[in-house]
């Protein structure tokens, strides 16, 4: 069969996943040991000051989060036409219809896939909610770092209660990215094996392989 090379992902987009998934990487290991310090007391009390250090290196990444997740929401405006939300949400019949496809390949109803150049639908609804958690963790993560800011009291107490609370939404959304994180790469990796689009390749590149008709 002849496939095509079509240019779906923008270097801005590539750039997005990229720093994204590796500053959640250093995001989760260091939240993790900020929440439980696991080495040996004892280091706190000479030169090492390992959770000031994991601190330090959580928020550097932090702030590559934040610069990742504000890029993709330009995107979702301003991006190519796969990169807005209008193309892979639930919001016209052929998007409707290409969610409930998705499903039955994933669940092994249908062994037809069908090709598409942007995101799957079942899979741009997950990354909405991706992003809506990525803007509450970084406003947790702000608002905890800048108790005194005005705007950031008042977006945080709003949104996510007092700091206590606040800090343990953000620790309880960190199971979120780490469970997304999991089963994203075993399903990117699934339909790599199933279909022939070169999906994985394509973060990397920006292009996939679709039958000349199916676009
Ligand atoms: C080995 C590691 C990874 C590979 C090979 C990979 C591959 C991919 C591919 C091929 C896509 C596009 C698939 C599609 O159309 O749905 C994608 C999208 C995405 N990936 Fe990954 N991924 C990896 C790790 C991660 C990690 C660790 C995260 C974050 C926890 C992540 C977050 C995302 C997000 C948010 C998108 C949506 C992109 C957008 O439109 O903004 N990825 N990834
Ligand atoms: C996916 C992204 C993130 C994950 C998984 C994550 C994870 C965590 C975890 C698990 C903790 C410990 C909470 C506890 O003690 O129970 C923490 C603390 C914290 N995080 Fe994050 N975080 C993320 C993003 C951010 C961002 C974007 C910022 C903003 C720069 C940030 C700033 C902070 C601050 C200020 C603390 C409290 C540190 C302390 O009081 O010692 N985090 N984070």
């Amino acid at each position: 069969m002849r496939y095509d090379q079509k240019y779906a992902w923008s270097i801005l987009l590539r750039l997005f996943h990229w720093s994204f998934a590796l500053s959640i990487v250093a995001l989760a290991v260091t939240g993790f040991y900020i929440h439980f310090p696991w080495t040996n007391t004892y280091l706190e009390g000479d030169s090492c000051f390992p959770v000031a250090t994991m601190r330090y290196i959580h928020f550097i990444a932090g702030f590559v989060f934040t610069g990742a997740i504000l890029t993709r929401i330009y995107l979702l405006f301003f991006g190519n036409k796969y990169e807005r939300f209008w193309d892979f949400l639930p919001v016209t019949p052929k998007n409707i219809g290409n969610m409930v496809h998705t499903a039955k390949f994933y669940l092994y109803f249908t062994e037809k896939h069908r090709p598409r150049v942007g995101h799957n639908v079942l899979a741009g609804i997950i990354y909405i909610i991706t992003f809506i958690l990525a803007l509450l963790q970084v406003l947790g993560g702000l608002y905890m770092l800048y108790p005194e800011h005005a705007a950031l009291q008042k977006w945080g107490l709003l949104l996510l209660g007092p700091q206590q609370q606040a800090r343990f939404l953000h620790y309880l959304f960190m199971w979120y990215f780490i469970i997304f994180a999991s089963v994203h790469v075993y399903i990117v990796v699934w339909n790599d094996i199933k279909s022939k689009e070169g999906l994985i390749s394509s973060i990397f590149t920006g292009t996939k392989y679709i039958p000349p008709d199916k676009v």
